[in-house]
């Protein structure tokens, strides 16, 4: 698949098969996204890659602690959005809801919306991006930020979808317990893999983008 052909085609999936991902494919993506690049080639990023009874686990985890009220205590916090930031996380929202057919004031399929994320949107393999805790946190999180793509993009080539996404790491405690992940390493991120279920309806989503000539100055041109 040609490069930009990749970039173009790349979604969020949050809708798969069940198949399973065989292991040499998984092996086969990694192979290919460790060629990102890295901060000075320091290749921060530690991937676990989870699947079959580990990942049930970690979903049923997930789920518990949610119906147990616990808040989520991410090894990568952030704050809320503000202002635009914000806008265009509602903007998502509003869409993936209209697809779904979630109304806004349906709190129990908008909850069921959110576990959905927490059960790595049924994906049958998951990969976690960890880092060691001795590392600088903004460059680190940089190389994850590329390896992430790279391994989306390399994934197309074989036909399945990802997802990137922070919810299915958000109780670090119950990833960790389930794959052995010490806490001396950060989990950062994970990527839902899989087989896109095509006819689930959030898969048809398009997300939007700002225009060029809304993100970028020109210095030196004419
Ligand atoms: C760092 C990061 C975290 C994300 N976390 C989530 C998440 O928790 N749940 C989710 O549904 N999507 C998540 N996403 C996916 C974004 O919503 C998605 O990339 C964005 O809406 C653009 O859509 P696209 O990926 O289909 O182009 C995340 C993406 C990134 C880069």
């Amino acid at each position: 698949m040609d490069v930009i052909e990749a970039i173009r085609t790349r979604k969020s999936i949050r809708g798969y098969k069940p198949d399973p991902v065989p292991k040499e494919v998984l092996r086969d993506i990694i192979d290919i996204a460790t060629w990102a690049p890295s901060s000075m080639n320091t290749q921060t990023w530690e991937v676990t890659i989870v699947a079959g009874e580990a990942l049930d686990n970690i979903k049923r985890g997930n789920l518990e602690m949610m119906a147990s009220g616990t808040l989520p205590s991410p090894d990568m916090p952030r704050d809320a959005f503000e202002g635009i930031y914000r806008q265009r996380q509602v903007d998502l929202a509003i869409q993936i809801f209209q697809l779904m057919g979630i109304a806004r004031e349906d709190k129990e399929k908008r909850a069921e919306w959110m576990q959905r994320g927490f059960r790595f949107f049924d994906a049958p393999a998951a990969i976690i991006l960890s880092a060691d805790r001795s590392l600088d946190e903004s460059w680190t999180l940089f190389d994850i930020g590329t390896i992430s793509q790279t391994i989306c993009l390399a994934a197309l080539n074989h036909g399945l979808g990802t997802c990137i996404e922070g919810q299915g790491v958000m109780y670090p405690e119950v990833v960790k317990k389930y794959t052995g992940i010490p806490e001396s390493k950060r989990i950062i991120i994970c990527i839902a893999v899989g087989y896109p279920d095509w006819d689930f309806p959030a898969n048809k989503l398009e997300s939007k983008r700002e225009p060029v000539e809304s993100v970028t100055t020109w210095c030196g041109f004419d």
